[in-house]
């Protein structure tokens, strides 16, 4: 094979492997900088622009070369020869610039250049273009000129494709500011809310409870029950007010972030738990060697109520089995999982468990409010993590979750 056969296939190689880096780029400084080299390793040049169209004006942004060129210069459309090649859109191919009059002598007298080659980037409607330059007068082949073209018209769908992705990332963060907004004033209104039911209830506590001590006398039996249920009902209500207080509390709390193992935590929790319940037999592992950046006292009441639950739904068990563990995932993210082997529950169900004062199982069967995993659920995304659920009745609960190795992104 000749030399320049061999060259040429060197030069595809390279093009091929600058395509692919091109299409996985996400900004224009990266671009930028995959151009420049390869610009000049196509052609073997001894230097490479990169030039973008901009505001009218002729933008050296980048360059890679033998000595210095026109780096961050500004330069008019029609005083430039990058100018004229986006202009025109066509290629300006020339042997010596000092015989060329669409070339400002001026500004190429303190450089090395001799021969050039321009290519506009996106040939229809040029956003930019692509310099060579020689320091020894060059006529550039048909070979290298394609090779610059093709180089050009791949950066110009990268150009594209950044913009797309730019356009989209844009949005994104502008609809998760809009639903943290939306978010913040449910937050609000449901403290208002919980706060302004306090008052009336208060008072139907108050004037039930004079009526039972002063009205006694004159009220049968069946009233005075009734007024009875009327003041057990406005306490309990009472209760799931200051639950949902609460729960607007972890919403606006602001994180204080600490480096903790969730293991070590969570064997705190069932000793706990083991010392409240002597007469239980519950097998309790853990499997967990990480360490992450989290709220310490917020994710404390996270396991408090996973544990408890696994703690108190395995309780009809002979032998209650309870696991803790945790593994890498991925993007910076650990996932935790806490099982057990306890009463679990119909997967029909599974998206109603984390909604406040929903409960799967009766007070009759197990005591509670249902508002322990709305907490959990709480405060697991606002440290950007996600939770879910797996049960199989009879047979036991999973509780898997997922928080940032290093605190909210
Ligand atoms: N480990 C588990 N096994 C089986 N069911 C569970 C488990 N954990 C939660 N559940 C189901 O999810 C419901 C909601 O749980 P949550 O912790 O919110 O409330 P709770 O335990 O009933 O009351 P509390 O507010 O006192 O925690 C429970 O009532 C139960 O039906
Ligand atoms: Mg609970």
């Amino acid at each position: 094979m000749d030399q320049s056969r061999i060259l040429h296939i060197e030069a595809m190689k390279l093009l091929v492997d600058v395509v692919q880096a091109l299409s996985l780029a996400r900004d224009l400084e990266t671009i930028m900088s995959i151009v420049r080299v390869a610009a000049r390793q196509l052609t073997g040049a001894d230097g490479a622009t990169f030039v973008l169209r901009d505001n009218g004006q002729c933008f050296y942004a980048e360059e890679n070369a033998i000595s210095p060129l026109w780096k961050g210069m500004r330069f008019p459309m029609s005083a430039c020869i990058s100018g004229w090649v986006m202009l025109n859109k066509q290629t300006a191919c020339i042997e010596d610039i000092y015989a060329d009059d669409r070339i400002p002598a001026d500004a190429y007298k303190p450089t090395f250049v001799k021969s050039l080659v321009m290519v506009p980037i996106r040939t229809d409607a040029p956003i930019g273009a692509i310099g060579n330059y020689w320091a020894n007068p060059h006529k550039a082949t048909p070979a290298e000129v394609e090779l610059l073209q093709a180089l050009a018209n791949t950066t110009s769908v990268a150009m594209e494709n950044v913009q797309v992705y730019m356009e989209l990332e844009n949005r994104v963060i502008t609809r998760t500011k809009e639903l943290e907004e939306a978010n913040k004033e449910l937050e609000a209104y449901s403290y208002t809310i919980s706060h302004d039911l306090r008052a009336p209830l208060r008072a139907i506590n108050g004037f039930s409870n004079l009526l039972i001590n002063e009205a006694n006398e004159q009220l049968d039996k069946d009233s005075l029950f009734y007024l009875q249920r009327i003041v057990s009902e406005s306490k309990r209500m009472s209760g799931q007010i200051d639950d949902l207080l609460q729960l607007s509390m972890y919403g606006r709390a602001e994180l204080k972030l600490t480096s903790i193992s969730l293991g070590y935590l969570a064997n705190e929790i069932v000793a706990n738990l083991r010392s409240r319940a002597p007469g239980r037999t519950v097998e309790f592992w853990v499997y967990d060697d990480e360490q992450i950046k989290c709220d310490a006292g917020l994710i404390t009441t996270v396991l408090e109520n996973l544990l408890s639950n696994a703690w108190k739904y395995s309780a009809k068990k002979d032998k209650a089995l309870i696991e803790f563990s945790s593994r890498a995932g991925a993007d910076e993210t650990v996932e935790y999982c806490v099982r057990d082997n306890g009463a679990g529950f119909d997967m029909q169900y599974a998206d109603k468990l984390f909604a406040p004062f929903q409960r799967l199982h009766s007070n009759k069967d197990f005591e509670g409010t249902g508002i322990g995993l709305a907490t959990v659920q709480r405060i697991i995304n606002k440290h950007g993590g996600t939770i879910r659920a797996e049960g199989v009745p009879g047979i036991g609960a999973t509780f898997h979750f997922t928080l940032p190795r290093n605190g909210p992104r």
